[in-house]
């Protein structure tokens, strides 16, 4: 793969930093940035055929609405899913696990259920069960993890001969780039009972997302971290699950008829989409899909292996510097240094042009297993470069030698 001319498809890069310094874009993990092909394709529907969907018979609006319907058939294909009817439209990861929790997840749990999540969780894949446990009485514990970063299997078997109405789980680590065999868990947890949720808001990029084989319940991902606009995402639900769980939301295009008492509820995707959609987020996560899939899958794994590979290669031989997780892993490196806070790293790459994160990623129960209260994070998009490692490295090496 010609990184380069993948690069320069990245307006963003085409700029020095305030500082006069080229950019290295290493928090990938955290939001991806957009080629050329996704701003123009949002722009493209603002100036060339703008209107609301679902509605109007004009041509604008008809445009619209079939450019937007096209973006469920192409996320059915990526995530290879049955039928598009499958997809819904959200504002993201986040909005998607809130959405399927207040709809569906605190009418069906009933008191004395199990909820299992992994110690490796988001907080948007944490949160928003504990409120629905407190709500409903259950029960929330973390399927621990073992010394590697990996998911304690035996533990999750242990875990699962109490009733368990769900298991919630990230396919990968956003912390840790542990990658989770979701198979094998959605297998234990079906035969235990209960219905699976697919965090894959990590997992999309690389393009491993694959409901079919996992068998996943439900699933969900964000555009922004798939080189797409932020502000949308998707909820895919098995089999007939759309149609037979409450509406996510309620108001105008997901009803059938109203009253003032009582109203029908469509069937389909639509049946969850109610009010005016991100059409611009959904046509621009269209366009992302359009863009990944000109990348060969097997050079994409292969890139981000070898940067994630070298990286964790030369971040080991640095005195003083800590990896958390496993050596296998997906593009995703957190690392702490002795005697630097994580946040001065970060204070001191960015005057480098390096843009790497500081914190504790969204994952505190996390850290607190680690036994620290932050870390530093470096993760790989299509655009970096073995260049960019270096980089890394040596900026790394500068600023442990100021600091000693
Ligand atoms: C594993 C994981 N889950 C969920 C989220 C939340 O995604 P969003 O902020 O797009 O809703 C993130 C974002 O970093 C993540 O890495």
């Amino acid at each position: 793969m010609n990184i380069a001319s993948i690069k320069s498809q990245f307006p963003i890069f085409k700029q020095q930093t305030p500082l006069g310094k080229e950019l290295v874009y290493l928090d990938t993990a955290s939001s991806a940035q957009k080629p050329q092909s996704v701003i123009d394709a949002i722009s493209g529907f603002y100036s060339g055929y703008y209107a609301n969907t679902g509605r109007g018979s004009y041509w604008p609006a008809h445009k619209a609405t079939t450019t937007f319907e096209s973006v469920r058939e192409k996320v059915a294909r990526y995530i290879n899913v049955q039928s598009k009817d499958q997809v819904v439209f959200t504002s993201g990861t986040t909005d998607s696990i809130n959405k399927l929790v207040n709809a569906h997840v605190i009418h069906s749990l009933e008191s004395g259920d199990q909820v299992l999540v992994s110690e490796m969780e988001h907080h948007a894949n944490l949160v928003p069960w504990q409120e629905a446990c407190k709500l409903k009485e259950a029960n929330i514990k973390a399927i621990p993890i073992n010394e590697e970063g990996e998911i304690d299997f035996e533990a999750l078997e242990l875990l699962l001969k109490a009733k368990t109405a769900f298991v919630s789980i990230t396919a990968i680590s956003n912390v840790l780039g542990t990658v989770n065999d979701v198979s094998r868990i959605t297998a234990l947890a079906h035969k235990a009972g209960a219905k699976v949720f697919v965090d894959a808001a990590q997992a999309i990029a690389h393009k491993t997302v694959d409901v079919k084989t996992w068998k996943a319940d439900f699933l969900a991902f964000s555009a922004h971290k798939l080189y797409g606009p932020t502000g949308v995402g998707i909820l895919y639900m098995a089999d007939d699950l759309v149609n037979q769980i409450k509406p996510l939301s309620f108001g105008g295009g997901m009803i059938t008829e109203v009253g003032i008492e009582e109203s029908g509820y469509r069937k389909g995707p639509q049946r969850h989409e109610a009010g005016t959609q991100n059409i611009a987020g959904v046509i621009g996560l269209g366009a992302a899909i359009d863009f990944v899939d000109t990348l060969p899958e097997f050079e994409l794994h292969n890139h981000l292996n070898e940067l994630t590979s070298l990286a964790y290669e030369l971040l080991s031989e640095i005195q003083g510097v800590n990896i958390l997780g496993p050596e296998e892993r997906a593009g995703v490196i957190s690392f702490t240094v002795e005697g630097i806070h994580p946040h001065d790293l970060s204070t001191f790459f960015n005057e480098q042009g390096v843009c790497i994160r500081a914190g504790h990623h969204c994952a505190q129960p996390l850290m607190n297993k680690y036994k620290v209260p932050a870390t530093a994070r470096v993760s790989f998009g299509i655009y970096n470069s073995k260049e960019d490692v270096m980089t890394f490295i040596k900026v790394l090496k500068e600023t442990k030698a100021f600091f000693e």
